[in-house]
């Protein structure tokens, strides 16, 4: 889906540079780089964070530090990653579904709110493939609950309008928490991830967990983990977060390419662009009908074009998941499972090549 080398190849000197530099340091845990980084991501966000070392070790801090354990609930959508909800059942809390808008593919807060009950901790919000949940509607929900905002695959969305109008994904809720998957919107060479919140009792705590749970060296007051940014993860995030803007001003390009090409498909339904909130693109996620999406992927394969469909099962129908509670109505991520297909949105890729992806697609239909 996405050719990470040649992605790359665009400042692939600086990137050399950047790693060489910390090979050559000597500062293999913690250091210089991954200070800057965090700094630089602080900025950019104009809210605290620190590293840690993936995405879901974010999510399962964040939870930790909201004292989340047996007994509770958290609320999460069936239509996500395994991820956000398999921190949950670690802690050995209980994930309660509810389900996601049909046009966003998010969070669906009037669901939110009938999934509560007395046990409800916190609500989980995936900010999906590149675009913001609708977190005022959401707050306006379910209350005072803390939110966690899992922004792995939004980073650099922003908020269009509303209350939160200008602010970043994961800067609003109680936390947000990011993955530098190498796919992810900022990606790394490897696995990276960052704890990002503006409450600063919750930064220490989530810190001090990622840290072992020390509150000084050597001096352990809580159960933590050891979650950490690599250096080498830094120093390419460091290069990467400098060409962001320029990979999301391609991925819009193509975006426009593949909606002027595929308008006449009716069987197609593109991404819906919600008015309150920008889309950084980390996935173009069709929604195929008529029964078509199979065969268009199987098409689409046979012509050399990977698509993948985020995602096949919903959650609540894992075998992992079985056992969590189903309170209310999940059909849209039922549905969703049988219709999303994403198709390649490679900002290294030529309009010769979605070209191509354009007419194979329509040359199915
Ligand atoms: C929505 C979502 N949450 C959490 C994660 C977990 O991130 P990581 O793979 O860095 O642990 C991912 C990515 O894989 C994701 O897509």
């Amino acid at each position: 889906m996405i050719d990470l080398p040649r992605v790359h190849a665009a400042y692939q000197s600086e990137l050399d540079a950047a790693i060489d530099g910390v090979v050559k340091s000597g500062s293999y845990i913690g250091g210089p780089v991954v200070a800057e980084f965090q700094e630089r991501l602080t900025s950019y966000l104009q809210t605290p964070t620190f590293g840690v070392g993936n995405g879901t070790d974010a999510l399962q801090i964040a939870l930790m530090a909201l004292g989340i354990g047996p007994g509770d609930e958290v609320i999460v959508p069936a239509f996500t990653y395994a991820a956000s909800a398999e921190v949950i059942a670690l802690l050995g809390a209980t994930a309660v579904w509810c389900d996601v808008d049909a046009r966003t593919f998010n969070i669906d807060p009037e669901s939110a709110k009938l999934a509560l009950s007395a046990k409800t901790k916190a609500v989980i919000a995936v900010h999906l493939y590149g675009q913001l949940a609708d977190i005022d509607a959401l707050e306006n929900a379910i209350g005072a609950i803390p939110i966690i905002e899992d922004t792995a695959q939004a980073f650099g969305a922003r908020f269009t309008s509303g209350k939160h109008q200008g602010k970043f994904s994961g800067t609003v809720g109680a936390f947000g928490t990011l993955s530098f998957f190498p796919t992810k919107p900022l990606g790394a060479m490897g696995d990276g991830g960052a704890v990002i919140t503006n409450d600063t009792a919750l930064f220490d705590r989530a810190l001090s967990i990622a840290r072992h749970g020390q509150s000084k060296k050597y001096i352990h007051d809580i159960i933590g983990v050891n979650s950490r940014l690599d250096p080498i993860q830094a120093a390419v995030l460091n290069v990467k977060l400098n060409h962001f803007e320029a990979t999301l001003l391609r991925k819009q390009e193509i975006v426009a390419y593949y909606q002027s090409e595929l308008a006449d498909i009716e069987q197609i339904v593109f991404p819906y662009e919600a008015d309150y909130s920008s889309h950084v693109w980390h996935q173009f996620t069709l929604k195929v009908l008529d029964g078509k999406r199979d065969g268009l992927q199987t098409a689409l394969r046979e012509a050399g074009i990977s698509t993948i469909i985020y995602y096949p099962i919903a959650l609540a129908d894992q075998n992992a998941y079985k056992y969590m509670i189903e309170r209310v109505p999940i059909e849209t991520s039922r549905s969703l499972c049988e219709h999303a297909l994403s198709l390649p949105i490679d900002p290294s890729m030529s309009n010769e090549d979605v070209y191509y992806i354009c007419q194979m697609i329509k040359q199915y239909f």
